[in-house]
């Protein structure tokens, strides 16, 4: 007779086995990897960069591999190719989207082709730094069905929106997630510590604080290049949109802290229905 295993051995292997799966993904020469060139989304590792997040996803986020995942701002793939490996069809699938047609195209040519429950769409929104001439704007609604996910995900993109963006999103990502549904989003968030280290000159990037907020930049000629939260508002701007942080923010150390990340992971669940 075969003898129930205990949930901790489990876990365990569980564990195990997805620490494999990221080295081997790590490993995989046959993972289509952007050339340089065509990369505009940063410096770094690129297979490394997204392993280091689909981990987050995964131990932060409870990413399941069955899940039906957004990304918003998906730049040219850096998130999802990891995520190939680890979502399974029919059940777990992935869309993203970015406002810069190249990325698009790249994804679609190279992940699309061999994933195809992986799509990618152009969304002609206005950004300051990557798509000034954008025609659509914060005040759309992103063309996907209410309650249609069960992930949401913003890597480096809230750190290159205005508060009107950002509210959107928030918004948005309310609406398009179903119930027990995560919105995973990497932001540089201004609570009293991370303040003063930015205030004592301790943080890279520097933001200045001189402005009324709610946001802050770093750069006054290109004011999206890095964009900092007053931390009140972020959250005050989710929970009206119906979304509550799921666990404490994992502070990163962007600000000057000790920490494993670079910027701030704030993990939202869907507020429960009234
Ligand atoms: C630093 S890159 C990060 C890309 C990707 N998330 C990653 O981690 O590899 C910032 C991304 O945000 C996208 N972006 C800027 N404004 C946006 C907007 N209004 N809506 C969606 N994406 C936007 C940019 O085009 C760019 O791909």
């Amino acid at each position: 007779m075969a003898t129930r295993r205990p949930a901790t051995d489990q876990a365990e292997l569980d564990e195990a086995a997805f620490a494999g799966l990221l080295k081997a993904i790590r490993r995989n020469r046959f993972l289509p990897v952007p050339p340089d060139e065509r990369n505009f989304v940063g410096d770094g590792d690129f297979l490394a960069i997204g392993c280091e997040f689909l981990r987050h996803f995964v131990e932060l986020g409870a990413l399941a591999t069955r899940d039906r995942v957004l990304e918003i701002g998906c730049g040219i793939g850096r998130m999802a190719l990891p995520l190939t490996q680890y979502l399974e069809a029919p059940g777990g699938r992935y869309t993203g989207f970015d406002v810069v047609s190249a990325g698009i195209e790249w994804c679609r040519d190279n992940i699309t082709q061999a994933y195809p429950n992986f799509e990618f769409l152009h969304l002609d929104f206005n950004n300051e730094l990557y798509n000034p001439d954008g025609r659509l704007t914060d005040q759309g609604r992103l063309p996907f069905e209410d309650e249609s996910v069960d992930f949401v995900f913003m890597t480096s993109v809230v750190t290159h929106l205005d508060p009107g963006y950002t509210a959107f999103y928030l918004r948005e990502a309310a609406r398009l997630l179903a119930p027990r549904g995560r919105l995973f989003a990497t932001a540089f968030v201004l609570d009293g510590a991370n303040r003063s280290l930015v205030a004592a000159g301790k943080s890279r990037p520097a933001f200045y604080l001189d402005g009324a907020g709610p946001h802050y930049i770093a750069d006054r000629a290109h004011p999206m290049a890095a964009v900092a939260f007053d931390q009140d508002w972020l959250l005050t701007t989710a929970r009206g949109a119906g979304l509550t942080l799921q666990r404490p923010i994992a502070y990163g150390h962007w600000s000057g802290r000790i920490a494993e990340n670079f910027q701030d992971v704030c993990v939202f669940q869907r507020a429960k229905a009234n």
